[in-house]
């Protein structure tokens, strides 16, 4: 019989280890709960990293999926299928900007699409490759592969892979006059920013700086691409993060929730730039699958909703005010709001007490070292936030405990 202890060697052994896997092995999941494979149960704060938007096995995504998975799993792009033309058609309807979508499988690509894009779109205006820089920010993520890891302004993530591409500069997030003096060059082609930097450590771009950053666009003859991949989906209350700053972005990038936990990315593109990209230019042989098209048309649908918007702002703040109170008790935050910020004689524990989380039922994730980071599925329900509350509070107990 194989035991867990088998299956923890085999990670161990023969996976690649870059990633930090807990000791336990998952297998089911229902709502915001999961089970592992000794049938031990667990609040799910986590959401696949704010993936599992409706939660898991939700039955309207699951009879997507197994009905398509009847009919057709994959055509290559030289053939047309219907769920991918119809998810286009309502992802430009939705995000009131766009006018095409390009699909691809995951978060990295479709920031991969968005570099590429708006660098050819500075070629076609004539504009040599040095002046085809595009400015992201530091402590912000975009992604694993080597455009994306170098659009990332985070060195903890680009060491080792150097000679890096050209042609990136960063800034601090949430200054303008900074954003301002690194565009006076004239030689920016594109700005790419996360609304609410989630990896860097769940910080929200300040009140009016996305609008401040489009006026600047402007000004300096740049492209607007936002990373809404983290942030978007219904995450921050609306459908779109950046709809709550009333900006219009040239490009957004969208994956995570968008196939509710199938994987699926796409690059929306508004109208200056829907013709960049023409025969040719891009392409991949997975993005907008059938399938994965098929359960994204659904996570669409139900994300969309009302009642997804306000159950956001009902559990966020629950969360928040039950995080505080602990706090309140326990004294181990300097600040609490989407995230939980260590204080400073608790800096580096985020890895230890996500630990300590896992032993008490709770799935729960760091942002960095120093954050822990509240990401569960949007539906989730008052008695699954009241019972991931409790267990947080003993998951802190036990990590203070001597
Ligand atoms: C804002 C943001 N952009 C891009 C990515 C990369 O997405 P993926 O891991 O699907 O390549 C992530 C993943 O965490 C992300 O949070």
């Amino acid at each position: 019989m194989t035991t867990t202890q088998d299956l923890l060697d085999i990670g161990r052994d023969r996976l690649v280890p870059v990633y930090r896997q807990r000791e336990m092995v998952l297998e089911r999941g229902r709502g915001s709960r999961v089970w592992d494979n000794e049938d031990r149960e667990y609040v799910d704060f986590s959401a696949g990293i704010a993936v599992c938007g409706l939660g898991h096995a939700h039955p309207a995504l699951v009879d997507a999926l197994a009905t398509q998975a009847g009919k057709l799993w994959h055509t290559s792009n030289v053939f047309y299928s219907e769920p991918p033309l119809r998810l286009a058609e309502e992802l430009v309807a939705a995000s009131r900007f766009a006018s095409r979508v390009f699909f691809c499988n995951s978060g990295a690509e479709a920031n991969e699409a968005a570099i590429k894009l708006v660098r050819r779109h500075a070629a076609a205006q004539g504009r040599p490759p040095e002046r085809r820089v595009i400015i992201t920010f530091h402590g912000s993520f975009h992604g694993r592969t080597l455009a994306a890891v170098t659009a990332t302004a985070q060195p903890k993530y680009q060491e080792g892979y150097e000679p890096l591409p050209q042609g990136f500069r960063y800034v601090d997030f949430n200054d303008l006059a900074q954003l301002d003096a690194a565009m006076a060059a004239g030689d920016v082609c594109a700005v790419m920013l996360e609304p609410v930097q989630g990896e860097g450590g769940v910080m929200p771009a300040a009140d009016g700086y996305l609008q401040g950053v489009r006026e600047l666009c402007d000004r300096h003859g740049a492209l607007l691409v936002l990373d809404e991949i983290q942030a978007g989906m219904g995450r921050t209350g609306t459908l779109f993060a950046h709809w709550q700053d009333e900006v219009k972005p040239d490009v957004v990038t969208l994956a995570k929730a968008l196939g509710g936990g199938f994987p699926i990315g796409a690059m929306l593109v508004g109208e200056r730039v829907a013709e960049t990209m023409q025969y040719g230019s891009h392409g991949t042989t997975f993005g907008g699958n059938p399938l994965a098209a098929a359960v994204a048309r659904v996570a669409l649908r139900e994300l969309s909703s009302p009642a997804i918007a306000a159950n956001v702002t009902r559990q966020s703040q629950a969360i928040r005010d039950g995080v505080a109170k602990i706090n309140e008790k326990l004294g181990l935050f300097s600040q609490v709001r989407g995230r939980a910020v260590l204080k400073p004689e608790h800096a580096g524990k985020a890895g230890a007490i996500l630990d300590h989380a896992a032993a008490n039922g709770l799935l729960l994730l760091q942002a960095g070292p120093d954050v822990l980071r509240f990401v569960p599925a949007l539906n989730i329900g008052d008695t699954d936030v009241a019972e991931g509350l409790v267990r947080l509070e003993r998951a802190l107990e036990s990590y203070l405990a001597p």
